[in-house]
């Protein structure tokens, strides 16, 4: 795994699943109750499977997790409620307000929200966003960043200390 800071982020570059099960631990470690996190790459990059490895960190089971495909959410129950989104197949962005996407950020829970760039506009303005850049065939780039300059400086010190953790902690 390869960390480098970037402005207001940091870029992680993970070799394996694995290595993506341990950036989502120390996500999981480090978000709190009504953050959102976008999630922007293309089919396959790898969105659902991060968000299987933030869900699973946070105690739900992995069978819990699919691709929700026709369902625009999806709830699981962790130590916080993770809300899960695909908008893949909305047709607007004010779709996606009109079913009511907005009360769900500040229900308590986490909020991931797959294909991000579609309803960029809708996102709350602190919104986490995190890019994924397939490399090869199980390698990624994940781009995180925060929006807010206060909140970047905490989290990310906090998140660089989990991602040193042993990989073999869950
Ligand atoms: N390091 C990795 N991180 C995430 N997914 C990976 C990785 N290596 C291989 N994959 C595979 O890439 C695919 C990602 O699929 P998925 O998460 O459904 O993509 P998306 O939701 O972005 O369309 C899965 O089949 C997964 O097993
Ligand atoms: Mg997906």
């Amino acid at each position: 795994m390869r960390v480098e800071e970037m402005n207001l982020g940091l870029s992680i570059e993970v070799e394996s699943e694995d290595e993506t099960d341990r950036l989502g631990r120390a996500l999981a470690s480090v978000l709190t109750a009504n953050t959102v996190v976008g999630l922007v790459g293309p089919l396959g990059a790898g969105k659902t499977r991060l968000v299987q490895a933030i869900a699973v960190a946070l105690g739900v089971p992995e069978q819990a997790i699919s691709s929700p495909t026709f369902v625009l959410i999806h709830e699981y129950e962790g130590s916080l409620p993770v809300y899960h989104f695909d908008t893949y197949r909305l047709r607007s962005p004010t779709e996606f307000e009109a079913l009511g996407a907005d009360e769900y950020w500040n229900a308590g829970g986490i909020c991931l929200v797959e294909w991000a760039d579609r309803v960029a506009d809708q996102l709350p303005r602190d919104a986490w966003m995190i890019r994924i850049t397939p490399l090869e065939r199980t390698s990624r780039r994940f781009e995180l960043e925060l929006n807010t300059a206060e909140e970047c400086i905490a989290n990310l010190r906090e998140l660089r200390c989990a991602l040193r953790q042993k990989p073999d902690t869950g």
